[in-house]
C-alpha cells in the first residue's frame, strides 16, 4: 500500500500543490508554522476521513476560500485507486463529498480500512492521561479490525442518543416509561456484543503491548491493562434495574460507553498517578506500536506511518528504538523542524530512497 501522489487545493495554508511521494520515508522540513503538520493532516485525511487533530472540517478550509479539495492516488495490490474529498461552505453549513475511483461514497465508514495508517503525534499522551480518549483509541482500533464491531458501535451510539432523549421526556412527563423497552432491548443486545468483542481484542492487544513496553523501557516499566466492564451474564438484569436511576439522571448510567480500559502499575495503582512524564510517553508510544502490530497481523501489510514531531521528545534509548522501527517500515511521512540531526540518521538508515520536501509558508519550495 503506497500513497503515490497528493493534490491539494485551499487546504489550511496551501492554495494549490501537487506532491509525488517516495515509497519509503518522506520528510517534510521547514520552519515552525510552515505547513508541515498541515500536510500530514491532508494525507492523513484519507485514513480517518477527518482531521487527525480532531478539528472540524471548516477549520481546514483556507481562510480566504470557501472550499477545500484533496485528491490522493493510492497503489494497493498493484492497482491504482483515486480518492477525492471536497468540503464546501454552503450558506451556514458544510457540504462534504467523498469519491473513490470517481464514484460518490455515501457511507464513509465503508472506507475505514481502505488506507491503513498509524499516527505518532505528541497528543498520543492523551490516550494515557484520559480514560475517555483511551476508550476511543480502542474503539477505533477494534473497529478497524472488525467491521461488525464498528457497525454495532454506530448502532449503539444512535440508540443511546435516542434513549437519553426519551429519558428526559419521561422525566418531563411527555413520554411513558414503557417506551424504554424498545431502546433497552437494542442497547442490551449491542452492549453484550461489544463487551464480548472487547474482551477478545484486548487480550490480543495486551500481548503486543506488554512486549513493546518492555522493549522501549528497557524492561524497566511494568504495567497492565485491565478492562473494567459489566458482567455479561448479569448485564441485562442490572441494566433494567437501573431504569429509574437513569430517568432521574436524565442519561444512561450503565453500559459500554462507561467501560474503562484501566492502565495499572505492578502495585495496582492507576499509572496516571504513579508514572512520570517520560514513562507515560513510553506507554503512549507502546499503545501506538501495538496498534501497528495488530494491524500488520490483521491486514498482512505494513501500515503507513505518520510521524509528527514525536522524535525530538524521546530520550536516546527510545529514539533509537523508534528509528529501528523505521528501518523496516513501509511508507512513512515524517515532519521535523530539526532537519540536520534527523537527516543524518536517516541517510544512514535508508540511503537515497528518502524524499525531502522543504516547505515554506504553505508552498513546496524544494524537493530533493
Ligand atoms: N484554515 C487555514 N487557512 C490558512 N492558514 C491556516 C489555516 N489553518 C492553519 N493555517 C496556518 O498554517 C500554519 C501552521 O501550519 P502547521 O501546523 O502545518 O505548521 P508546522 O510546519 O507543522 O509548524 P511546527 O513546526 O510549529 O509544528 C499557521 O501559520 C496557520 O496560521
Ligand atoms: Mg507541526
Amino acid at each position: 500500500m503506497i500513497i503515490k501522489t497528493l493534490y491539494l487545493e485551499n487546504f489550511r495554508n496551501y492554495i494549490k500543490e501537487e506532491l509525488s511521494f517516495s515509497n519509503s520515508i518522506n520528510f517534510f522540513i521547514g520552519k515552525n508554522a510552515a505547513g508541515k503538520t498541515n500536510l500530514i493532516e491532508a494525507i492523513g485525511y484519507f485514513v480517518l476521513f477527518r482531521s487527525f487533530r480532531g478539528v472540524p472540517d471548516n477549520e481546514l478550509i483556507h481562510s480566504n476560500a470557501y472550499y477545500f479539495y484533496l485528491k490522493l492516488l493510492l497503489e494497493k495490490k498493484e492497482e491504482d485507486h483515486i480518492y477525492e474529498v471536497g468540503v464546501e461552505k454552503v450558506n451556514q453549513s458544510l457540504r462534504k463529498k467523498v469519491k473513490k475511483n470517481g464514484k460518490k461514497v455515501n457511507k464513509i465508514s465503508d472506507l475505514i480500512s481502505d488506507i491503513i495508517g498509524v499516527f505518532f503525534v505528541p497528543d498520543d499522551l492523551e490516550y494515557v492521561n484520559s480514560i475517555s480518549k483511551r476508550r476511543s483509541f480502542f474503539d477505533y482500533l477494534f473497529s478497524l479490525i472488525d467491521i461488525e464491531y464498528l457497525n454495532t458501535l454506530i448502532e449503539y451510539q444512535k440508540c443511546l442518543k435516542q434513549r437519553n432523549e426519551l429519558l428526559k421526556r419521561i422525566l418531563e412527563k411527555k413520554s411513558s416509561v414503557n417506551e424504554l423497552d424498545f431502546w433497552d432491548n437494542k442497547l442490551i443486545k449491542h452492549s453484550i456484543k461489544i463487551m464480548e468483542k472487547r474482551q477478545i481484542y484486548i487480550d490480543k492487544f495486551k500481548n503486543y503491548f506488554y512486549k513493546r513496553v518492555k522493549e522501549i523501557s528497557n524492561e524497566n516499566d511494568e504495567l497492565f491493562i485491565f478492562l473494567e466492564q459489566n458482567d455479561i451474564n448479569s448485564f441485562e438484569k442490572e441494566f433494567l434495574n437501573n431504569r429509574y436511576k437513569d430517568i432521574y439522571a436524565g442519561t444512561t448510567t450503565k453500559g459500554i460507553h462507561r467501560d474503562k480500559f484501566l492502565l495499572i502499575d505492578n502495585k495496582h495503582k492507576d499509572i496516571t498517578l504513579s508514572f512520570s512524564q517520560g514513562q507515560r510517553r513510553t506507554v503512549a508510544l507502546s499503545l501506538k506500536l501495538a496498534q501497528y502490530d495488530i494491524l500488520v497481523e490483521k491486514f498482512q501489510i505494513k501500515p503507513i506511518l505518520f510521524i509528527d514531531d514525536v522524535i525530538r521528545e524521546l530520550d536516546q534509548h527510545r529514539r533509537k528504538y523508534f528509528l529501528d522501527l523505521l528501518v523496516d517500515c513501509g511508507q512513512a511521512f515524517f515532519t521535523t523542524p530539526n532537519f540536520e540531526d534527523d537527516m543524518k540518521m536517516f541517510k544512514e538508515l535508508k540511503g537515497n530512497q528518502c524524499k525531502i520536501f522543504e516547505i515554506e509558508s504553505g508552498k513546496i519550495k524544494n524537493e530533493f
